[in-house]
């Protein structure tokens, strides 16, 4: 579990020119934004290293890349975050060593962390995806989850990804948010957020409000996240910017429909009400309701709802050319 020595170190508390600055260069954005939520990045998003995310990480792979030979030797993630999908992935049998990076220091050092919680045989480099350091034909796979739509340049990193990739290798993004998923699940957010936080000024509900100063912190963050979030896609779109960037093999595949329909919510809610008043009972319904729409999105809406309806964007290809 290492780290580069010449990375440079998290800085978790932005001043307020920082923040100024970052709102005209969206890189700065990005490091500060995710600096910022490194440390309590899993808890807000539920992300855990145990079976019920090894078989989300596992199933969003196997859904582009299910049908090749396991485990790839050595893998690459780009925008690790706290490492949610390689480490998931690699404790469910997809690749024997790893290497992760991210632009934020802060990210890279919680994910380096994780991977030596699970013993993991993981290195770890503070790392722009368009411009990725580390030699050509390196790695048998490159994956990374919910980063692509950070990155300015999408065609230029995938170049990247290329140039490190063995010929024959393979790269798997997922969670990628989809044009119309994007625009429904936006919208569902604001309207509960907002019917949420107007709701419980109600005297009756008052407990069920978070204290102003945390409310007016969640809207702060939304704000940068408009900086740090560049684009939504199309899935043929992405194809082709794949196919440009010179892959070979490209397929995109999307899912989440119903399930993101109720997710949207249900995260907005929990975000905006104080979370000892959810108890067991609310995990199970946002849970078991999660994946039941799942199951309604994989057997009955993939069939009869067009792709580009779809929440979650995932595309695989591959370097021409084989391995010896
Ligand atoms: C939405 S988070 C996803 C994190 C993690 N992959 C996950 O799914 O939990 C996006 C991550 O991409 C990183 N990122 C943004 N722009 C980047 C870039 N140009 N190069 C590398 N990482 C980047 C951010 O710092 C952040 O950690």
């Amino acid at each position: 579990m290492t780290a580069s020595p010449q990375d440079p170190a998290p800085n978790p508390h932005a001043t307020a020119e920082e923040v100024e600055a970052a709102l005209q260069d969206t890189k700065l954005a990005q490091v500060l934004y995710h600096d910022w939520e490194a440390e309590t990045y899993d808890d807000k998003w539920s992300i855990s290293y145990d079976e019920r995310c090894i078989d989300y990480a596992r199933g969003r792979f196997d859904a582009v890349a299910g049908d090749q030979p396991l485990p790839y030797e050595r893998a690459l993630e780009l925008g690790c975050g706290t490492g949610f999908f390689l480490l998931n992935l690699m404790q469910g049998g997809v690749a024997k060593t790893g290497s992760v990076t991210d632009l934020s220091p802060g990210m890279v050092k919680v994910a380096l962390r994780n991977a030596e919680h699970l013993g993991l045989p993981v290195d770890g480099r503070v790392a722009d995806a368009e411009t990725i350091p580390y030699e050509d034909d390196t790695f048998d796979l490159v994956v990374g989850h919910a980063v692509l739509h950070h990155i300015p340049d999408v065609e230029q990193s995938l170049r990247e990804v290329l140039r490190v990739l063995k010929p024959g290798g393979r790269f798997v993004f997922a969670g990628e948010p989809s044009t119309i998923g994007n625009f429904y699940a936006r919208w569902l957010g604001r309207a509960t957020w907002a019917a949420t936080t107007n709701v419980t000024k109600l005297p009756f509900l008052s407990d069920w409000r978070r204290p102003q100063a945390e409310l007016d912190e969640s809207s702060r963050a939304a704000a940068l996240e408009a900086v740090v979030d560049l684009h939504t896609f199309d899935p043929t779109d992405l194809e082709n910017i794949a196919k440009s960037a010179g892959a070979v093999g490209v397929q995109a595949k999307t899912e989440e429909f119903a399930a993101a329909l109720l997710g949207w919510p249900v995260r907005t809610f929990e975000a905006a009400v104080p979370p000892e008043k959810l108890g067991w009972g609310w995990a199970k319904f946002a849970f078991g309701g999660f994946k039941t729409l799942s199951w309604v999105d994989d057997k009955v809406l993939q069939h009869v709802v067009p792709r580009n309806f779809f929440y979650n964007v995932m595309i695989t290809g591959v370097k021409p050319g084989t391995t010896d």
